[in-house]
């Protein structure tokens, strides 16, 4: 995770982030403090990546690499606001003794790459339509090794597929259907039948935006449904508050990047 110690709203470069807002950054740390806490509550172990100046979306971990099994991707930003975001990941990792491959693609990290399992039995969700080239994802099976399920997100409020989909295990998936393409929202509706259906009002408080470790969900307050129906499956809802980061267009799961060694 990245404190949002330079978190603002500086451009527009998602349909949630509208020039001229004024961001409450004291009360975007207290929140973001609230959701580190909340994980090592649940027992995760928090790095941190040191926030740099003039990287206002820094705080939006998720986007700089993809990790399985121990293998780094490193992530290459649409945007060249969000290129260098990238290198601070990226020498994170090689700092923490990892090998990081380089892509040669676009690719947002785990904003559009969702590994789905684990072991050699993973399967990854892979987006595109906003960011993520559809070439990266072809790069993203060879470096990791595992099957790729490409899927095309056309609602521009839903830019990433961290937004329109939460992998709550292994084999249970939540996910709004219109932000797919018909194609997409075949595949999805035929390897993940059971899946949980958001309410369109919980998809648009970014309600999909949520971390699971199989047991726990961690996802926004305000997508009450969601949590509902999580809860009806099983699993733990753990709400959090993040409403000064919806600003940027993110919540939990963009400010998490999950390091899967
Ligand atoms: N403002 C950031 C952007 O538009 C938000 C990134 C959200 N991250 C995510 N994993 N969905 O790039």
């Amino acid at each position: 995770m990245c404190p949002p110690t330079h978190f603002a709203v500086e451009y527009a470069i998602n349909p949630w982030m509208l020039p001229g807002t004024v961001v409450d950054r004291r009360l975007a740390l207290a929140q973001w403090e609230e959701l580190r806490r909340t994980y090592l509550d649940l027992g995760h172990r928090v790095d941190l990546l040191a926030p740099v100046p003039g990287l206002p979306d820094m705080v939006y971990a998720a986007n700089g690499a993809t990790v399985v099994d121990g293998t780094v991707l490193a992530a290459r930003f649409r945007h060249p606001q969000r290129a260098a975001e990238a290198v601070a990941h990226a020498t994170w990792f090689r700092w923490a003794g990892t090998c990081v491959v380089e892509p040669e693609f676009v690719n947002e990290g785990e904003g559009d790459l969702l590994v789905v399992g684990s072991g050699p039995d993973a399967v990854i969700l892979a987006g595109h339509g906003f960011r993520t080239d559809p070439r990266a994802h072809a790069e993203a099976a060879r470096v990791f090794g595992r099957e790729i399920v490409s899927l095309e997100l056309v609602d521009p409020r839903y830019y990433h597929l961290d937004t329109a989909i939460a992998v709550l295990d292994a084999t249970t998936l939540a996910w709004l259907p219109e932000a797919f393409t018909p194609a997409s929202r075949a595949v999805l509706q035929e390897r993940f039948p059971d899946a949980v259906v958001a309410d369109p009002a919980d998809a648009a408080v970014l309600g999909l935006n949520a971390v699971s470790d199989g047991r726990h969900v961690v996802l926004p307050v305000r997508a009450t449904r969601l949590a509902a129906a999580v809860a009806e499956r099983g699993f733990v809802p753990v709400p959090v508050d993040l409403s000064e980061l919806l600003k940027g267009g993110g919540g939990p799961k963009c400010c998490t990047l999950e390091v899967r060694t």
